[in-house]
């Protein structure tokens, strides 16, 4: 694998592998890689012939009170994870490459409609920063595929949006939610958790289950479930910040007679915020 910081760099790599013929899959982390990240590599292994990775962990995405400078940087076991995984290319740029002129800047990336909900009420700046930086990567790389989890739901719903409505010609692949075996979605914030709070997590996937079974059997007060749910998971130590179902297409509000739906919840454990999703078609 190589490793690369510069746009230029990665740009000459790409160029060379196109006129080959070369089908290019594009991964961009913030690093700190876990199963779950890897698991994207092994999805992109399988439909492209050049796979690179990002690792950038963006500050514009983060909010002023959040963990942008805590966030874990494992710039050295990532690599030798994505060396085992066969992983092509890694892209490492500074935030001074990414961002030469400072963090403020003229150009904004907005999905209107997706972002000011469920996350972003809570992380008002969240997702124009995530629009903005992987519009500039898919310029960067000008992959054609590009994976993301459906970890990040919400995310994965704002990224296809933008791409299909600033025209990017990359095909965006939506890859399975990896878990411990406890349920717990894997995430790079799992290691804020202290045991006792590691032990208490999967409750959230639990709970996103039980409401799945509830819904399946005929529960249509999707308010009233919600409530119950958050309720429980204050009762239970976790500060939730929203439980909800969407329709799992365009995240809106599911109706009664909505059969795409998906439940999203974020909560709070400490000083760890933990988010979860389940997707499900309803019969009939
Ligand atoms: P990061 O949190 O590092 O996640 C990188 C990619 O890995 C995202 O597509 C995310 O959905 C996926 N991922 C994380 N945990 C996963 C899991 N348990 N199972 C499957 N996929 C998982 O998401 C970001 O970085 C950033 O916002 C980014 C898109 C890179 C923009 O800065």
């Amino acid at each position: 694998m190589q490793t690369v910081h510069t746009i230029q760099a990665v740009r000459e790599f790409v160029n060379a592998a196109k006129q080959q013929g070369k089908k290019v899959g594009f991964v961009p982390t913030m690093g700190n890689l876990h199963a779950g990240h890897i698991h994207l590599i092994a999805q992109a292994k399988t439909q492209a012939d050049v796979v690179i990775c990002s690792i950038f962990v963006n500050p514009t995405q983060f909010g002023a009170n959040e963990d942008f400078g805590s966030y874990p940087r494992t710039l050295e076991a990532d690599s030798q994870q994505l060396q085992a995984a066969a992983c092509d290319l890694l892209f490492a740029p500074s935030a001074q490459e990414m961002y030469q002129d400072g963090f403020s800047q003229h150009t904004v990336v907005t999905v209107n409609g997706l972002s000011e909900q469920l996350c972003g009420q809570f992380r008002p700046t969240h997702f124009a920063g995530v629009a903005t930086v992987v519009s500039k990567l898919f310029n960067i790389v000008q992959p054609d595929m590009a994976f993301f989890g459906e970890k990040d739901f919400q995310q994965l719903a704002v990224i296809r949006c933008l791409t299909q409505e600033l025209a990017f010609p990359i095909e965006i692949v939506g890859v399975a939610t990896q878990r411990a075996e406890d349920g717990l979605a894997l995430s790079s914030r799992n290691g804020y958790l202290s045991a006792e709070e590691r032990a208490k997590a999967p409750m959230i996937y639990q709970m996103l289950q039980q409401l799945k079974t509830a819904i399946e059997n005929g529960h249509r007060d999707y308010t009233m479930l919600c409530d119950a749910a958050m309720l429980h998971l204050q009762k239970s130590g976790f500060d939730p910040d929203y439980i909800a179902v969407k329709r799992a297409i365009d995240l809106q509000d599911a109706n009664a007679d909505d059969t795409n739906l998906v439940l999203l919840v974020a909560a709070r454990l400490g000083k760890t915020r933990l988010i979860d999703n389940v997707a499900f078609r309803l019969n009939g």
